[in-house]
Order: structure tokens, then C-alpha cells, then sequence
């Protein structure tokens, strides 16, 4: 088990660039599919999740190497399209690779993909998608056979904007026969991303961003070389850090518009934020006032992926502060490790109502999902004394190298293994 070791009570400042997006770097990985050309992936950050990717993509038959900083991949030598089960349950959005084998081979067969720490995780609006597209899909024994040997445009209308879905039906759509039109699509900035990756491999897909999307099948599609989007949470993780510990700072290579939610509740709780092209810089107050209220949902609304780290900040915070998390049915775990550490939060179904501190006590705590695990060590980064994070293995699958990025602002973040457990 991996652990980060946090030293609390240090003011963060300084200047750091942020990586790229692992939500926009996943589905761009599984479209390397959709053709026998090669796929350059620039910039792509060295996180667990992506490396499982690619282990599975090389077990389908691709291949996949880093070249420094990107990774190269060709599926021209794609021979297999069942996920193998033991990969494709260490990594859940694996399931938005069944669009893009299908759309090349016409087939797919995944394992149903266990629920998480954060929820249940269904994937009834994937089948559903990929089933109005004419995809015949039968379960047995656990495994979901897809053919889709009679594939071809439709419209998809989704009951909720899930992102994943989307990106399954897009990457699914690209190469069917026909046109499709996906409504109430999820709006994320990674799905415009994805739109615009495709498209420079000749595939034909606009209106991602808004709730219409309307993709024309092609027959084949080629190469490509894409950078993606910076990690819009990754982004808002540091600029909390520097919020909850006092401090001043400034993020580069960002992108501030797909940030507004996050930078109005930032500045709701007292902290100056001034926003560049591509960077943003902030400046705390002496101590954070309460953000009153804050629900989750689905972009352009708050992020749930921003819902811990926020909870940690209104810990400390002057006043009350009461947040809803809207998105996933168990993504409140984290509250029990704050309240170890001293916050004062209450918790009644998806709402939790914090009263703020003064001052928190470092602990023993556990990360129960990466983005709990965040929220811990920005705790410990205000707490009084010496915070351990156990499980860090799991805050390693979003955030590269997490005690390195805090120790470019002056945090004292250290990572160690405990080989036994
Ligand atoms: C993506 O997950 C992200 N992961 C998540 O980030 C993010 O929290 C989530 O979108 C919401 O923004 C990746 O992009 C790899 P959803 P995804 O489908 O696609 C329900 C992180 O921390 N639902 O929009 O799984 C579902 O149960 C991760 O980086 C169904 O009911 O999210 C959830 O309650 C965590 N049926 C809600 O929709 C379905 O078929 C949102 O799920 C699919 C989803």
C-alpha cells in the first residue's frame, strides 16, 4: 500500500504547470481503434489509469509505447475485441471501448464492470446508446456480447447526460452507416476534445459541448496527432491548495473557461482569483469563508470530481456551508476521514452540512476513491502536525506524481510503501 505523509501548517505559493486531462486522455486512447493508422497522444500524464489502458489495448492486439512524454499506438494488428475481465474490472471506463470495436470490427464482449467505492456505476444508458444503434447486445454469465454487424445511425436520446455513454455512442457512431444524433448528450470539455480528435482523423462529429450531437458515419478514418485539454481538476486540486493553506500562487498551461463553477465558488469563499488566457492565478484570504451552498452536476454545473476538495476547504472555513452531491449516490466516504481530523460535518443522504473550524489535527486517515484521497491531503496541508494518507495507490490513479506538484508550491508531501499490507 502506498501512503503520503503530509506536513500541515505550510503557506503554498509559487507557480506550476498543469498536466493534461486524464478524462479527455482515456477516450482518446480507446479511438487509437478506430483505424490501422498510428495515433501520437502528446503530453500524456503517467497515471495508473492510463497505464491499465494500455495494457489493455496491448492485450486487444495494439501497439502502445511512450516516447518521453506521449504515447504512440497502432490498432492496425487489433485481432481480439473481448476486454479481458481481470484488466477491464481494474479500470471502469474501459467500458467506453466496446463504441470503438464495434465501430471497427463490428463486435465487442466485455464483464460487466463492478461498482466502485463511489457508487454503483450502472451501465444501462452505454447499452441502451449502443442498442438504438442497431447493435444486437445479449448478457450471459456476466459477459455483454455485443454484435453489431447490422450497425447504423439513429438518434439516442438519453434520460441523463452521462459522459461516458456519450463517448461510448460517439466512438461508436464515427464508422456506422448513417447519420446519428445523440440528445441530451453530457457536455463535458473532454467530450468536445474527443470531438475534435476524431475529426482530425477524418471523422465527421460536431456539436459536443452542447446537449445535440450529430455525428455522419464514415467508412474509414486514419492517423492522428492530438494534444488533449488540460486537467480541469487536477487544476482545481492545486488552486485549493493554495486556498486552504493561505497562500498565494498561479497555475500555466490551464484552461480557465471550462473552470467557471469552481473559480466563482473559490471566489465566493474569499479567495482573489485573476484569470489569464491559459492560466490562472489566486490569491487566499486569511481565512476562507463558507460557500453557503453548493450542488453538484453535470458541466457546465459544479463538478462532483471538485466536491471533496471543496468539503475539506469549507472545514475550515468562517461559517456554515452546506454542498449536495447530486452526480453519485456514495461520494461523501471522505467525511468520516475529515471528521478524524477534527471538522465539524454532518451528513443526511447526498447532503452534508459543515460548520467550520478553526483548525484541523493531523491524522491516520484513507483515501477511499482519488479524488477523497485529494481532499485528505489538502486537509493535512492546513492540519495542525503530521497527516498520513494510506492508500495513496488510489489518489496515484488521476494525479501524477501529487507530492511532487504540491511541492512545487512549498508543500512538504512525501510518498512511502508499506510493502506489507
Ligand atoms: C466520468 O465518469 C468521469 N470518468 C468521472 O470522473 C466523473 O466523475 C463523471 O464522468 C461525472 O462527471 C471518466 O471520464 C473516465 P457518468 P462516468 O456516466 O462516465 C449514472 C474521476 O474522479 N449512470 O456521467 O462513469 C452514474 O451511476 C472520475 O476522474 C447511469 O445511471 O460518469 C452516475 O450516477 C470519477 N447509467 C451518473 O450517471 C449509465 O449507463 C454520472 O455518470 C451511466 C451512468
Amino acid at each position: 500500500m502506498r501512503m503520503l505523509r503530509v506536513e500541515g501548517g505550510r503557506r503554498l505559493s509559487g507557480e506550476t504547470r498543469v498536466s493534461r486531462a486524464k478524462n479527455a486522455v482515456l477516450p482518446i486512447l480507446a479511438a487509437s481503434l478506430l483505424t490501422d493508422g498510428e495515433v501520437t497522444v502528446k503530453d500524456v500524464p503517467r497515471i495508473d489509469d492510463v497505464a491499465h489502458m494500455l495494457d489493455i489495448l496491448r492485450t486487444l492486439g495494439c501497439d502502445a509505447v511512450w516516447d518521453q512524454g506521449d504515447v504512440r499506438l497502432s490498432a492496425a494488428n487489433l485481432r481480439d475485441t473481448a476486454l479481458p475481465d481481470a484488466l477491464a474490472k481494474t479500470l471502469r471506463s474501459s467500458i467506453f471501448l466496446m463504441g470503438p470495436l464495434l465501430a471497427r470490427m463490428r463486435r465487442a464482449a466485455v464483464t460487466y464492470p463492478g461498482g466502485c467505492e463511489i457508487g454503483l456505476r450502472p451501465i444501462d444508458l452505454h447499452l441502451q446508446g449502443l442498442r438504438a444503434l442497431g447493435v444486437a447486445i445479449r448478457e450471459e454469465g456476466g459477459l455483454i456480447l455485443c454484435d453489431g454487424s447490422r450497425m447504423h445511425g439513429s438518434n439516442v436520446h438519453f434520460d441523463y447526460p452521462s459522459v461516458g455513454a456519450t463517448e461510448n455512442v460517439m466512438l461508436a457512431a464515427v464508422l456506422a452507416p448513417g447519420d446519428t444524433t445523440i440528445y441530451n448528450a453530457a457536455r463535458e470539455p473532454e467530450i468536445a476534445d474527443l470531438q475534435a480528435c476524431v475529426n482530425k482523423m477524418g471523422g465527421r462529429v460536431r456539436g459536443a459541448g452542447t446537449s445535440t450531437i450529430e455525428i455522419e458515419g464514415v467508412a474509414a478514418l486514419h492517423g492522428v496527432c492530438h494534444r488533449p485539454i488540460p486537467d480541469r481538476i487536477v487544476a482545481g486540486t492545486l488552486l485549493a491548495a493554495l486556498a486552504i493553506t493561505g497562500g498565494e500562487g498561479r497555475l500555466l498551461e490551464t484552461a480557465p473557461r471550462e473552470m467557471s463553477a469552481v473559480l466563482e465558488a473559490l471566489r465566493e469563499m474569499g479567495c482573489r482569483v485573476h484569470v489569464g488566457r491559459d492560466s490562472v492565478a489566486l490569491r487566499a484570504p486569511e481565512r476562507l469563508r463558507a460557500f453557503r451552498s453548493l450542488q453538484t452536476s453535470p458541466h457546465p454545473g459544479f463538478p462532483t470530481d471538485m466536491q471533496a476538495q471543496m468539503l475539506a476547504l469549507a472545514s475550515i472555513a468562517q461559517g456554515t456551508s452546506v454542498l449536495t452531491e447530486n452526480v453519485f449516490e456514495n461520494r461523501l466516504n471522505h467525511v468520516q476521514d475529515l471528521r478524524r481530523m477534527g471538522a465539524d460535518i454532518v451528513v443526511s443522504g447526498r447532503v452534508a452540512v459543515v460548520r467550520g473550524v478553526e483548525k484541523l489535527s493531523g491524522a491516520r486517515v484513507s483515501a477511499h476513491d482519488l479524488r477523497a484521497g485529494a481532499a485528505l491531503v489538502l486537509a493535512g496541508l492546513c492540519a495542525q502536525g503530521e497527516t498520513v494518507v494510506e492508500h495513496a495507490e488510489r489518489i496515484d490513479r488521476g494525479y501524477e506524481r501529487l507530492e511532487e506538484q504540491l511541492g512545487a508550491l512549498g508543500a512538504l508531501v512525501s510518498k512511502e510503501t508499506d510493502e506489507t499490507v
